[in-house]
Protein backbone atom coordinates (compact mmCIF):
# COMPACT_ATOMS: atom_id res chain seq x y z
CA UNK A 1 0.00 0.00 0.00
CA UNK A 2 1.36 3.41 -1.12
CA UNK A 3 2.38 5.98 1.69
CA UNK A 4 1.52 9.18 0.22
CA UNK A 5 1.66 12.81 2.06
CA UNK A 6 -1.61 14.50 2.13
CA UNK A 7 -0.69 17.16 -0.42
CA UNK A 8 0.14 14.07 -2.66
CA UNK A 9 -3.14 12.73 -1.79
CA UNK A 10 -5.49 15.36 -2.13
CA UNK A 11 -4.02 16.15 -5.77
CA UNK A 12 -4.01 13.60 -7.65
CA UNK A 13 -7.66 12.33 -8.25
CA UNK A 14 -6.37 9.24 -9.41
CA UNK A 15 -5.18 8.45 -5.41
CA UNK A 16 -8.84 6.48 -4.67
CA UNK A 17 -8.26 3.38 -3.43
CA UNK A 18 -5.89 1.90 -0.73
CA UNK A 19 -3.36 3.87 0.55
CA UNK A 20 -1.33 4.72 3.76
CA UNK A 21 -0.69 8.46 5.58
CA UNK A 22 1.32 9.27 8.67
CA UNK A 23 1.11 12.58 10.49
CA UNK A 24 -0.16 14.00 13.38
CA UNK A 25 -3.62 14.11 14.77
CA UNK A 26 -4.92 18.00 15.39
CA UNK A 27 -8.19 17.47 16.65
CA UNK A 28 -11.11 14.24 16.92
CA UNK A 29 -14.87 14.13 17.27
CA UNK A 30 -16.63 11.12 18.34
CA UNK A 31 -20.28 11.26 16.95
CA UNK A 32 -22.82 8.13 17.73
CA UNK A 33 -22.40 6.17 14.40
CA UNK A 34 -18.62 7.20 13.60
CA UNK A 35 -15.77 9.04 14.87
CA UNK A 36 -13.31 11.57 12.52
CA UNK A 37 -10.54 13.03 13.40
CA UNK A 38 -8.20 15.34 11.11
CA UNK A 39 -4.61 14.47 10.44
CA UNK A 40 -1.78 17.14 9.18
CA UNK A 41 1.78 15.93 7.97
CA UNK A 42 3.13 19.42 6.88
CA UNK A 43 3.33 18.83 3.64
CA UNK A 44 0.45 21.50 3.05
CA UNK A 45 -1.63 23.88 5.01
CA UNK A 46 -4.53 20.68 4.85
CA UNK A 47 -6.22 18.57 6.94
CA UNK A 48 -7.24 15.23 5.66
CA UNK A 49 -10.12 13.79 7.34
CA UNK A 50 -10.41 10.56 8.83
CA UNK A 51 -13.56 8.63 9.15
CA UNK A 52 -13.81 5.92 11.58
CA UNK A 53 -16.64 2.91 10.96
CA UNK A 54 -17.66 0.25 12.70
CA UNK A 55 -17.97 -1.56 9.85
CA UNK A 56 -14.42 -0.97 8.78
CA UNK A 57 -12.85 -2.49 12.75
CA UNK A 58 -13.19 -2.11 15.49
CA UNK A 59 -11.39 0.98 16.76
CA UNK A 60 -13.18 1.73 20.57
CA UNK A 61 -10.00 1.02 22.34
CA UNK A 62 -7.69 3.44 20.16
CA UNK A 63 -10.13 6.25 19.33
CA UNK A 64 -9.70 7.50 23.12
CA UNK A 65 -5.57 8.00 22.95
CA UNK A 66 -6.29 9.48 19.54
CA UNK A 67 -5.85 13.22 21.33
CA UNK A 68 -4.37 16.15 19.33
CA UNK A 69 -0.98 16.04 19.08
CA UNK A 70 -0.32 12.52 18.74
CA UNK A 71 1.33 10.89 15.83
CA UNK A 72 -0.33 7.88 13.44
CA UNK A 73 0.38 5.97 10.88
CA UNK A 74 -3.02 5.14 9.31
CA UNK A 75 -4.33 3.10 6.56
CA UNK A 76 -7.58 2.56 4.18
CA UNK A 77 -9.66 3.84 1.70
CA UNK A 78 -9.55 7.64 -0.02
CA UNK A 79 -13.01 7.88 -1.09
CA UNK A 80 -14.65 10.54 -2.58
CA UNK A 81 -16.00 13.03 0.32
CA UNK A 82 -19.95 13.86 0.50
CA UNK A 83 -21.09 17.21 -1.68
CA UNK A 84 -20.29 20.15 0.91
CA UNK A 85 -17.01 18.65 2.36
CA UNK A 86 -14.27 20.69 2.72
CA UNK A 87 -12.13 18.25 0.12
CA UNK A 88 -12.68 16.21 -2.30
CA UNK A 89 -11.63 13.14 -0.30
CA UNK A 90 -11.55 11.46 3.05
CA UNK A 91 -10.04 8.53 4.20
CA UNK A 92 -11.86 5.90 5.94
CA UNK A 93 -9.54 3.93 8.26
CA UNK A 94 -8.83 0.32 7.99
CA UNK A 95 -5.57 0.42 10.20
CA UNK A 96 -4.72 2.69 12.66
CA UNK A 97 -1.07 2.85 14.51
CA UNK A 98 -0.16 5.05 17.22
CA UNK A 99 3.07 6.16 16.45
CA UNK A 100 4.06 8.49 19.58
CA UNK A 101 1.60 9.55 22.59
CA UNK A 102 0.72 12.83 23.30
CA UNK A 103 -0.04 14.40 26.65
CA UNK A 104 -3.22 16.79 26.31
CA UNK A 105 -2.71 18.24 29.80
CA UNK A 106 1.17 19.20 29.53
CA UNK A 107 1.06 19.62 25.39
CA UNK A 108 1.93 22.96 24.85
CA UNK A 109 0.28 23.64 21.14
CA UNK A 110 -3.73 23.93 22.08
CA UNK A 111 -6.33 24.73 19.50
CA UNK A 112 -7.25 28.00 21.31
CA UNK A 113 -5.13 30.87 19.47
CA UNK A 114 -1.99 31.49 21.73
CA UNK A 115 0.41 34.10 21.25
CA UNK A 116 3.44 34.24 19.09
CA UNK A 117 5.59 35.35 22.53
CA UNK A 118 4.27 32.25 24.27
CA UNK A 119 5.35 30.24 20.87
CA UNK A 120 8.15 31.90 20.46
CA UNK A 121 9.56 29.78 24.17
CA UNK A 122 8.12 26.50 22.39
CA UNK A 123 9.42 27.19 19.18
CA UNK A 124 10.69 23.81 18.94
CA UNK A 125 6.98 22.47 18.93
CA UNK A 126 5.00 26.14 17.15
CA UNK A 127 6.15 24.38 13.83
CA UNK A 128 2.90 22.25 14.48
CA UNK A 129 0.59 25.42 14.50
CA UNK A 130 -0.88 26.15 11.11
CA UNK A 131 0.31 29.34 10.94
CA UNK A 132 4.12 28.35 11.81
CA UNK A 133 4.31 25.62 9.02
CA UNK A 134 2.57 28.20 6.56
CA UNK A 135 5.77 30.14 7.78
CA UNK A 136 7.88 27.80 7.22
CA UNK A 137 6.79 26.55 3.79
CA UNK A 138 6.51 29.97 2.76
CA UNK A 139 10.36 30.12 3.07
CA UNK A 140 11.24 27.29 1.84
CA UNK A 141 9.48 28.22 -1.62
CA UNK A 142 10.96 31.47 -1.06
CA UNK A 143 14.76 30.41 -0.52
CA UNK A 144 13.68 28.33 -4.23
CA UNK A 145 12.29 31.59 -6.00
CA UNK A 146 15.88 33.33 -5.12
CA UNK A 147 18.11 30.81 -6.69
CA UNK A 148 15.76 30.20 -9.70
CA UNK A 149 15.85 34.01 -10.30
CA UNK A 150 19.43 34.22 -10.58
CA UNK A 151 20.27 31.21 -12.47
CA UNK A 152 17.65 31.75 -15.14
CA UNK A 153 19.53 35.39 -15.30
CA UNK A 154 22.69 33.69 -15.49
CA UNK A 155 24.33 34.18 -12.56
CA UNK A 156 26.18 32.21 -10.22
CA UNK A 157 26.06 30.46 -7.00
CA UNK A 158 28.74 31.16 -4.88
CA UNK A 159 30.23 30.29 -1.52
CA UNK A 160 32.01 33.27 0.77
CA UNK A 161 34.03 32.55 3.91
CA UNK A 162 31.50 32.48 7.43
CA UNK A 163 34.64 32.32 9.14
CA UNK A 164 37.10 35.66 7.95
CA UNK A 165 39.57 38.01 9.10
CA UNK A 166 37.87 40.91 7.60
CA UNK A 167 35.05 43.67 8.63
CA UNK A 168 33.23 44.05 5.40
CA UNK A 169 31.09 47.00 7.01
CA UNK A 170 33.74 48.33 9.44
CA UNK A 171 31.19 48.82 11.91
CA UNK A 172 32.97 47.09 14.32
CA UNK A 173 29.48 44.69 14.77
CA UNK A 174 31.53 41.06 14.83
CA UNK A 175 31.23 38.08 17.07
CA UNK A 176 34.52 36.83 17.09
CA UNK A 177 35.19 33.19 16.68
CA UNK A 178 38.11 31.70 18.07
CA UNK A 179 39.34 27.98 19.28
CA UNK A 180 41.04 29.31 22.39
CA UNK A 181 38.90 28.46 25.64
CA UNK A 182 38.40 32.17 27.10
CA UNK A 183 37.07 29.93 30.20
CA UNK A 184 40.43 29.33 31.13
CA UNK A 185 41.51 32.85 31.71
CA UNK A 186 44.59 31.68 33.00
CA UNK A 187 45.60 28.88 30.07
CA UNK A 188 44.93 31.38 27.81
CA UNK A 189 48.42 32.79 25.71
CA UNK A 190 49.75 36.53 26.24
CA UNK A 191 51.47 38.71 24.22
CA UNK A 192 53.86 40.87 26.42
CA UNK A 193 51.19 43.61 27.04
CA UNK A 194 49.19 41.10 28.49
CA UNK A 195 46.48 40.89 26.10
CA UNK A 196 45.10 37.61 24.52
CA UNK A 197 47.71 36.39 22.17
CA UNK A 198 45.86 35.39 18.88
CA UNK A 199 48.64 34.35 16.95
CA UNK A 200 48.31 31.58 18.90
CA UNK A 201 44.93 30.66 17.75
CA UNK A 202 43.55 28.13 15.02
CA UNK A 203 43.98 30.49 11.95
CA UNK A 204 47.40 32.49 13.60
CA UNK A 205 45.05 35.92 13.41
CA UNK A 206 42.07 37.12 15.14
CA UNK A 207 38.94 35.67 13.05
CA UNK A 208 35.26 36.38 13.09
CA UNK A 209 31.60 35.67 11.94
CA UNK A 210 31.09 37.30 8.97
CA UNK A 211 29.10 40.30 8.89
CA UNK A 212 28.40 39.74 4.69
CA UNK A 213 30.13 37.93 2.01
CA UNK A 214 30.53 40.80 -0.55
CA UNK A 215 34.14 41.76 -0.57
CA UNK A 216 34.85 38.10 -1.16
CA UNK A 217 31.66 38.47 -3.91
CA UNK A 218 33.20 41.25 -5.35
CA UNK A 219 36.49 38.92 -6.05
CA UNK A 220 34.53 36.32 -7.52
CA UNK A 221 32.26 38.60 -9.42
CA UNK A 222 35.17 40.13 -11.17
CA UNK A 223 36.49 36.56 -12.49
CA UNK A 224 32.74 35.37 -13.47
CA UNK A 225 30.45 37.91 -14.45
CA UNK A 226 28.02 37.85 -12.19
CA UNK A 227 27.57 36.08 -9.02
CA UNK A 228 25.19 36.05 -5.52
CA UNK A 229 25.88 34.32 -2.51
CA UNK A 230 22.82 33.16 0.07
CA UNK A 231 24.27 32.60 3.74
CA UNK A 232 24.10 32.77 6.75
CA UNK A 233 25.62 36.35 7.99
CA UNK A 234 26.07 37.56 12.07
CA UNK A 235 26.05 40.85 13.64
CA UNK A 236 26.76 41.48 17.30
CA UNK A 237 24.60 44.49 17.42
CA UNK A 238 22.08 44.86 20.53
CA UNK A 239 19.35 46.29 18.58
CA UNK A 240 16.27 44.91 20.91
CA UNK A 241 13.81 45.97 17.22
CA UNK A 242 11.30 43.99 15.32
CA UNK A 243 13.41 43.57 12.42
CA UNK A 244 17.30 42.95 13.80
CA UNK A 245 18.54 39.92 14.38
CA UNK A 246 21.68 38.64 15.76
CA UNK A 247 21.84 35.96 12.53
CA UNK A 248 20.18 36.55 9.40
CA UNK A 249 20.84 35.03 5.97
CA UNK A 250 21.41 37.50 3.60
CA UNK A 251 21.55 37.17 -0.63
CA UNK A 252 24.05 38.90 -1.93
CA UNK A 253 24.77 39.54 -5.86
CA UNK A 254 27.69 41.16 -7.44
CA UNK A 255 28.32 42.05 -11.39
CA UNK A 256 31.12 43.02 -12.83
CA UNK A 257 30.45 46.10 -14.93
CA UNK A 258 27.42 46.71 -13.32
CA UNK A 259 26.85 50.94 -12.69
CA UNK A 260 24.66 51.70 -9.52
CA UNK A 261 21.58 52.19 -11.96
CA UNK A 262 21.88 48.82 -13.42
CA UNK A 263 22.38 48.03 -9.65
CA UNK A 264 19.29 49.69 -8.89
CA UNK A 265 17.33 48.08 -11.67
CA UNK A 266 18.08 44.84 -10.92
CA UNK A 267 17.07 44.94 -7.05
CA UNK A 268 13.90 46.01 -8.36
CA UNK A 269 13.43 43.35 -10.60
CA UNK A 270 14.62 40.77 -8.35
CA UNK A 271 12.27 41.71 -5.44
CA UNK A 272 9.15 41.63 -7.68
CA UNK A 273 10.34 38.23 -9.18
CA UNK A 274 10.48 36.25 -6.44
CA UNK A 275 7.43 37.94 -4.79
CA UNK A 276 5.69 36.87 -8.28
CA UNK A 277 7.08 33.20 -7.76
CA UNK A 278 5.60 33.34 -4.07
CA UNK A 279 2.64 34.60 -5.19
CA UNK A 280 2.23 32.19 -8.17
CA UNK A 281 3.38 29.16 -5.77
CA UNK A 282 2.02 29.43 -2.25
CA UNK A 283 -1.43 30.98 -2.37
CA UNK A 284 -3.06 28.48 0.13
CA UNK A 285 -0.13 29.17 2.82
CA UNK A 286 -0.44 33.39 1.95
CA UNK A 287 -4.38 32.72 2.09
CA UNK A 288 -3.45 31.90 6.01
CA UNK A 289 -1.69 35.10 6.41
CA UNK A 290 -4.41 37.02 4.20
CA UNK A 291 -6.83 35.91 6.94
CA UNK A 292 -5.46 36.02 9.87
CA UNK A 293 -2.52 38.45 10.20
CA UNK A 294 -3.03 41.22 8.12
CA UNK A 295 -5.91 41.70 5.68
CA UNK A 296 -4.28 44.37 3.59
CA UNK A 297 -1.60 41.74 2.70
CA UNK A 298 -2.96 40.85 -1.05
CA UNK A 299 -2.85 44.96 -1.97
CA UNK A 300 0.58 45.08 -0.21
CA UNK A 301 2.48 42.36 -2.19
CA UNK A 302 0.29 43.93 -5.29
CA UNK A 303 2.31 46.98 -4.33
CA UNK A 304 5.56 44.90 -4.65
CA UNK A 305 5.04 42.72 -7.63
CA UNK A 306 3.75 45.48 -9.85
CA UNK A 307 4.32 49.15 -9.37
CA UNK A 308 7.34 51.06 -10.75
CA UNK A 309 8.97 51.76 -7.46
CA UNK A 310 10.13 55.16 -6.86
CA UNK A 311 13.81 56.55 -6.73
CA UNK A 312 14.98 59.25 -4.71
CA UNK A 313 18.16 60.81 -4.11
CA UNK A 314 19.15 61.33 -0.61
CA UNK A 315 19.42 65.50 -0.46
CA UNK A 316 15.71 65.35 -1.95
CA UNK A 317 14.28 62.83 0.53
CA UNK A 318 16.18 65.23 3.41
CA UNK A 319 14.24 67.98 1.78
CA UNK A 320 10.64 66.12 2.31
CA UNK A 321 11.27 65.24 5.48
CA UNK A 322 12.62 68.36 6.83
CA UNK A 323 9.08 69.66 5.71
CA UNK A 324 7.60 66.67 8.07
CA UNK A 325 10.42 67.13 10.75
CA UNK A 326 7.28 67.66 13.50
CA UNK A 327 6.54 64.06 13.05
CA UNK A 328 9.43 62.61 13.61
CA UNK A 329 10.93 61.74 17.09
CA UNK A 330 14.27 61.97 15.45
CA UNK A 331 14.75 65.68 13.39
CA UNK A 332 16.23 64.83 10.82
CA UNK A 333 19.02 67.58 8.98
CA UNK A 334 21.31 66.89 5.52
CA UNK A 335 24.10 64.27 6.83
CA UNK A 336 22.67 62.65 9.27
CA UNK A 337 21.82 58.66 8.34
CA UNK A 338 17.86 57.52 8.35
CA UNK A 339 16.43 55.96 10.94
CA UNK A 340 13.28 53.67 10.47
CA UNK A 341 10.42 56.19 11.39
CA UNK A 342 12.12 58.37 7.92
CA UNK A 343 12.23 55.62 6.12
CA UNK A 344 8.46 54.61 6.56
CA UNK A 345 7.45 57.95 6.29
CA UNK A 346 8.74 58.19 2.82
CA UNK A 347 7.39 54.58 1.81
CA UNK A 348 4.01 54.47 3.85
CA UNK A 349 3.10 58.67 3.99
CA UNK A 350 4.54 59.63 1.16
CA UNK A 351 5.28 58.01 -1.71
CA UNK A 352 2.93 54.94 -0.40
CA UNK A 353 5.61 52.25 -2.41
CA UNK A 354 8.56 50.80 -2.24
CA UNK A 355 11.80 53.56 -2.92
CA UNK A 356 14.96 53.20 -3.85
CA UNK A 357 17.00 55.92 -1.68
CA UNK A 358 20.15 56.68 -3.58
CA UNK A 359 23.55 58.88 -3.25
CA UNK A 360 23.88 59.15 0.50
CA UNK A 361 26.47 61.34 2.33
CA UNK A 362 30.03 59.36 2.62
CA UNK A 363 30.17 59.83 6.19
CA UNK A 364 26.90 57.95 6.81
CA UNK A 365 27.96 54.78 4.24
CA UNK A 366 30.54 52.24 3.68
CA UNK A 367 33.71 52.64 2.79
CA UNK A 368 33.59 51.00 -0.17
CA UNK A 369 31.06 52.67 -2.08
CA UNK A 370 31.62 54.67 -4.89
CA UNK A 371 32.63 58.50 -4.47
CA UNK A 372 30.50 60.77 -6.67
CA UNK A 373 32.05 63.30 -8.75
CA UNK A 374 30.48 65.68 -5.61
CA UNK A 375 32.85 64.90 -3.51
CA UNK A 376 30.23 64.44 -0.47
CA UNK A 377 28.03 61.65 -1.82
CA UNK A 378 28.61 57.86 -2.68
CA UNK A 379 26.58 55.90 -4.81
CA UNK A 380 25.39 54.14 -2.21
CA UNK A 381 21.08 52.79 -2.41
CA UNK A 382 18.79 51.39 -0.38
CA UNK A 383 15.77 49.91 -1.56
CA UNK A 384 12.95 50.57 1.44
CA UNK A 385 8.94 49.19 1.72
CA UNK A 386 6.17 49.60 3.80
CA UNK A 387 5.90 48.36 7.80
CA UNK A 388 9.96 47.25 7.61
CA UNK A 389 11.97 50.22 5.91
CA UNK A 390 15.30 49.11 4.51
CA UNK A 391 14.73 45.82 2.70
CA UNK A 392 18.25 46.26 0.63
CA UNK A 393 21.42 48.12 1.06
CA UNK A 394 23.76 48.00 -1.92
CA UNK A 395 26.21 50.18 -4.50
CA UNK A 396 28.38 50.43 -7.01
CA UNK A 397 32.02 50.13 -5.58
CA UNK A 398 34.87 52.06 -5.52
CA UNK A 399 36.84 50.67 -8.26
CA UNK A 400 40.32 53.63 -8.59
CA UNK A 401 42.75 52.43 -6.14
CA UNK A 402 43.87 55.80 -4.86
CA UNK A 403 40.24 56.86 -3.95
CA UNK A 404 39.75 53.71 -1.99
CA UNK A 405 42.97 54.19 -0.19
CA UNK A 406 41.93 57.56 0.67
CA UNK A 407 38.93 56.65 1.41
CA UNK A 408 39.96 53.60 3.82
CA UNK A 409 42.16 55.99 5.44
CA UNK A 410 39.36 58.46 5.97
CA UNK A 411 37.33 55.33 7.46
CA UNK A 412 41.18 54.28 9.80
CA UNK A 413 41.03 51.02 8.37
CA UNK A 414 44.22 48.80 7.73
CA UNK A 415 45.47 48.55 4.23
CA UNK A 416 47.09 46.10 5.08
CA UNK A 417 44.85 43.81 6.19
CA UNK A 418 42.98 44.48 3.01
CA UNK A 419 45.66 43.70 0.69
CA UNK A 420 43.49 40.95 -1.89
CA UNK A 421 40.79 43.28 -1.88
CA UNK A 422 43.02 46.59 -3.53
CA UNK A 423 44.66 43.97 -5.50
CA UNK A 424 41.40 43.95 -7.57
CA UNK A 425 41.92 47.79 -7.93
CA UNK A 426 45.26 46.53 -9.64
CA UNK A 427 44.79 43.73 -11.68
CA UNK A 428 41.65 44.80 -14.28
CA UNK A 429 39.71 46.70 -12.25
CA UNK A 430 36.52 47.42 -13.55
CA UNK A 431 33.10 49.30 -12.45
CA UNK A 432 31.12 46.91 -10.62
CA UNK A 433 27.73 46.77 -8.06
CA UNK A 434 25.93 44.75 -5.65
CA UNK A 435 23.48 44.31 -2.99
CA UNK A 436 22.93 42.56 0.22
CA UNK A 437 18.73 41.56 0.74
CA UNK A 438 17.98 40.57 4.40
CA UNK A 439 16.11 37.05 4.04
CA UNK A 440 13.90 37.36 6.98
CA UNK A 441 12.65 41.24 6.20
CA UNK A 442 11.94 39.86 2.78
CA UNK A 443 9.66 37.38 4.82
CA UNK A 444 8.26 39.56 6.93
CA UNK A 445 7.37 41.34 3.58
CA UNK A 446 5.93 38.51 1.73
CA UNK A 447 3.95 37.61 4.83
CA UNK A 448 2.87 40.44 6.65
CA UNK A 449 4.11 38.92 10.06
CA UNK A 450 5.47 42.15 12.02
CA UNK A 451 8.31 40.61 14.23
CA UNK A 452 11.16 39.20 12.84
CA UNK A 453 11.66 36.56 15.92
CA UNK A 454 8.75 35.17 13.96
CA UNK A 455 9.58 34.49 10.42
CA UNK A 456 12.57 31.84 11.40
CA UNK A 457 12.69 29.10 13.19
CA UNK A 458 15.32 29.57 15.62
CA UNK A 459 15.69 33.41 16.00
CA UNK A 460 18.81 34.99 17.51
CA UNK A 461 18.40 37.95 19.27
CA UNK A 462 19.90 39.58 22.50
CA UNK A 463 19.45 37.67 25.98
CA UNK A 464 17.78 34.70 23.92
CA UNK A 465 19.65 31.77 22.27
CA UNK A 466 17.60 28.78 23.46
CA UNK A 467 17.54 26.11 21.16
O1 LIG B 1 22.77 47.25 4.51
P1 LIG B 1 23.64 46.09 4.91
O2 LIG B 1 24.41 46.21 6.16
O3 LIG B 1 24.59 45.86 3.65
C1 LIG B 1 25.62 44.96 3.56
O4 LIG B 1 25.91 44.15 4.39
C2 LIG B 1 26.29 45.01 2.23
N1 LIG B 1 27.61 44.39 2.39
C3 LIG B 1 25.44 44.33 1.21
C4 LIG B 1 26.03 44.34 -0.19
O5 LIG B 1 26.09 45.39 -0.78
N2 LIG B 1 26.43 43.20 -0.69
O6 LIG B 1 22.75 44.78 4.98
C5 LIG B 1 21.99 44.36 3.89
C6 LIG B 1 20.60 43.96 4.31
C7 LIG B 1 19.79 45.08 4.95
O7 LIG B 1 19.22 45.90 3.98
C8 LIG B 1 18.76 44.30 5.74
O8 LIG B 1 17.71 43.84 4.91
C9 LIG B 1 19.55 43.10 6.18
O9 LIG B 1 20.66 42.97 5.32
N3 LIG B 1 20.03 43.25 7.57
C10 LIG B 1 19.49 42.63 8.61
N4 LIG B 1 18.46 41.78 8.72
C11 LIG B 1 18.16 41.32 9.93
N5 LIG B 1 18.83 41.62 11.05
C12 LIG B 1 19.89 42.47 11.01
N6 LIG B 1 20.56 42.76 12.12
C13 LIG B 1 20.25 43.02 9.75
N7 LIG B 1 21.22 43.87 9.33
C14 LIG B 1 21.06 43.98 8.01
MG1 LIG C 1 22.21 49.08 5.22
Amino acid sequence: MATLTVKELLKSAAAAGGIAVKGWIKTRRDLKTFSFAELNDGSTRENLQIIFEAANGDFTAILPRLVTGVSVAVAGELLAAPAGAKQKYELHAKKIELCGECDPQKYPIQKKKTSDEFLRTVAHLRPRTNKYASMLRIRSELAFAVHNYFRSNGFFYVHTPILTGSDCEGAGQMFSATSLDLGKLAALPKTENGEIDFSKDLFGKKTYLTVSGQLEGETLALALGKIYTFGPTFRAENSNTYRHCAEFWMIEPEMAFYELADDMDLAEDFVKGITRHVLDNCQEDLDLFARFVDTDLPAALANVAENKYERITYTDAVKLLEAANDRFEAKIRWGADLSSEHERFLVENYFKKPTILYNKPKEVAAFYMKLNDDGKTVKGMDLLVPRIGELIGGSERENRLDVLEKKMADFKIDPAAYWWYLDLRRYGSAPHAGFGLGFERMMMLITGISNIRDVTAYPRVPGYAEF
